[in-house]
């Protein structure tokens, strides 16, 4: 789903992590079919890494309805959720589209359920990096609420939707204004961009 300049842009942040040093697992939340996820772990896989772990984070059945505790979901009028037969890809489905790969193994670990329930408290214990493609304003801040403050000094924080859909923006500008947070913030094409954490 993500095209070929977001791909590029992920290898990019695979490679410079590696060169660097910079310490920590790799993680997307909202994982669709797993291409971006089956991409990171073939990249370790191809830079010889034997270390890092890649997190699989997704409900595995489609977007949440928007909920009081997001206003900005339910104004936005995008109503995902309504294309949860597309949008939703079991868990088995995306463990055997690994397999297709051989790339199912230990060190791919998922984590299932809405992230309000799985992120909080996942067993993740650094992250070098953080790719966050849930497409809502809960789904976005959420992920950065719970995983933002495990990303290593250096790592980077790739948001799909920040171009494209506004209330991923507004919950990526919330948080980085809650934090203090200045770091560049560099588009990618017209969805995504990306940025390293200083
Ligand atoms: C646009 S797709 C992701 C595309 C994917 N990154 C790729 O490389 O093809 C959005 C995904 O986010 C998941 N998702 C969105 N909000 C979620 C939430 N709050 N909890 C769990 N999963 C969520 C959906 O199930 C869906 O798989």
């Amino acid at each position: 789903m993500i095209g070929v300049a977001r791909l590029n842009n992920l290898h990019d942040c695979v490679r410079t992590v590696l060169e660097d040093g910079v310490p920590g697992d790799f993680i997307e939340t909202g994982v669709w079919r797993g291409g971006a996820c089956i991409f990171m772990r073939a990249a370790l896989e191809a830079y010889g890494d034997r270390q890092r772990t890649v997190w699989v984070a997704d409900s595995f059945e489609g977007l949440p309805r928007p909920g009081k505790d997001y206003p900005a979901d339910i104004a936005s009028g995008f109503d995902f959720y309504k294309f949860n037969d597309v949008l939703g890809v079991s868990l088995e489905q995306v463990k055997s589209n690994f397999k297709r790969y051989g790339l199912l193994d230990s060190r791919v670990q998922f984590l299932k359920g809405w992230f309000c329930d799985t992120l909080p408290g996942a067993p993740v214990q650094r992250l070098a990096i953080l790719r966050l493609d849930g497409d809502m304003y809960g789904s976005t801040i959420e992920a950065l609420e719970s995983l933002f403050p495990k990303v290593s000094i250096g790592g980077f924080i790739i948001v799909d939707d920040y171009v494209a859909i506004p209330e991923c923006k507004r919950a990526v500008t919330d948080y980085r204004a809650k934090h203090n947070i200045t770091d560049t913030i560099i588009e990618i094409d017209r969805d995504g961009a990306y940025w390293r954490k200083s």
